[in-house]
């Protein structure tokens, strides 16, 4: 009886995202773009949703020149609350019911300056989309897979969301509640049959350096580190599909990322000394 439960579940796991009904916001560039594609090479359709709705366009125009899947691209603004709920809607209409994968991928780089010097304006603005974005996604779509009792929701955070990096403090407080996010609901979600998995990357080349609003000293940094990462938005978003497949709840896909994740984890007070040297060798904007 073990033996077939484990077979049954490998059967349900596997199929996670092959032939998935999926949602990605944030899907007309970079990660989110990578991931609509590659979802469709899984034999896919997938509601493109970005706040430029040409850029989620474009997206879908690559998927038709895919041999597989099917895409339909929707303007949603993750940070309204509003956008989102109707994005919920709209995703059972498209799909006839309720999606089998939901990717909480929109987000905005922003860098460059200390606590003190960020402003409130630029803290809601963050905030609003990295860490509101995917609490207004968890909260409208969680209630509809968990009735279905299958499928799976991606978070895409960043290993900014443990680093604690200086001069990084918008983004690292957006990425660390993502983090906590997918661990509740990974918990809350246990036995349910829905899958949570959170993506933690170091840099990956994509617009969100150029995009965001990061100091031109700290883009030029950032932009370099990307150069050197080594793996492309494509490699991550296929990674973390695969991770996704096996149940597995964090993807800290690069080395670097692995290595601070591990530091922090096991020097915790250490770590945040070295960050700070660190921080103080770095060019000043
Ligand atoms: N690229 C990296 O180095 C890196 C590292 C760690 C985490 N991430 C995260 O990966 C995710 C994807 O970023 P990316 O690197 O592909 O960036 P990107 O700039 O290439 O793509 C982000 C997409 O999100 C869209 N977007 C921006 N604001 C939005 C909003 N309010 N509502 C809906 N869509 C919106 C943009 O139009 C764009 O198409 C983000 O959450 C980012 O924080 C990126």
């Amino acid at each position: 009886m073990f033996g077939l439960e484990r077979v049954l579940r490998a059967l349900r796991t596997e199929r996670r995202t092959a032939h998935a009904k999926a949602v990605v916001t944030g899907a007309g560039s970079g990660i989110g773009r990578a991931f609509a594609l590659e979802l469709a090479r899984r034999g896919g359709d997938v509601l493109c949703a970005d706040i430029d709705a040409d850029r989620a366009a474009e997206t879908v125009a690559l998927i038709e020149q895919l041999p597989t899947g099917s895409g339909h691209s929707v303007q949603c603004d993750v940070s309204d609350r509003g956008a989102v709920a109707l994005l919920a809607e709209q995703a059972q209409e498209f799909f006839g019911g309720a999606p089998t994968l939901v990717i909480n991928n929109a987000g905005v780089g922003i860098g460059g300056k200390p606590v003190g010097d960020i402003g409130f304006e630029d803290w809601d603005w963050a905030l609003g989309i990295n860490l509101w974005g995917v609490v207004y996604g968890c909260e409208v779509f969680t209630p509809l897979l968990r009735d279905a009792g299958r499928g799976g929701i991606i978070n895409v955070a960043s290993a900014a969301g443990f680093a604690a990096a200086p001069s990084m403090a918008a983004y690292n407080v957006s990425k660390a509640g993502v983090m906590s996010l997918s661990e509740t609901l990974a918990a809350e979600l246990n036995g349910s049959g829905v899958a949570v998995t959170v993506l933690c990357p170091t840099f990956v080349k994509t617009n969100v350096f150029t995009d965001g609003r990061i100091t031109p000293g700290s883009m030029n940094l950032s932009q370099q580190l990307a150069r050197w990462s080594g793996l492309s938005a494509e490699n991550v978003a296929a990674r973390t599909l695969d991770a996704h497949d096996s149940g597995r709840l964090y993807v800290v896909p690069q080395i670097d990322a692995s290595v601070i994740w591990h530091l922090k984890r096991h020097f915790p007070a250490l770590y945040v000394r070295g960050a700070g040297l660190v921080g103080r060798l770095l060019p000043k904007d």
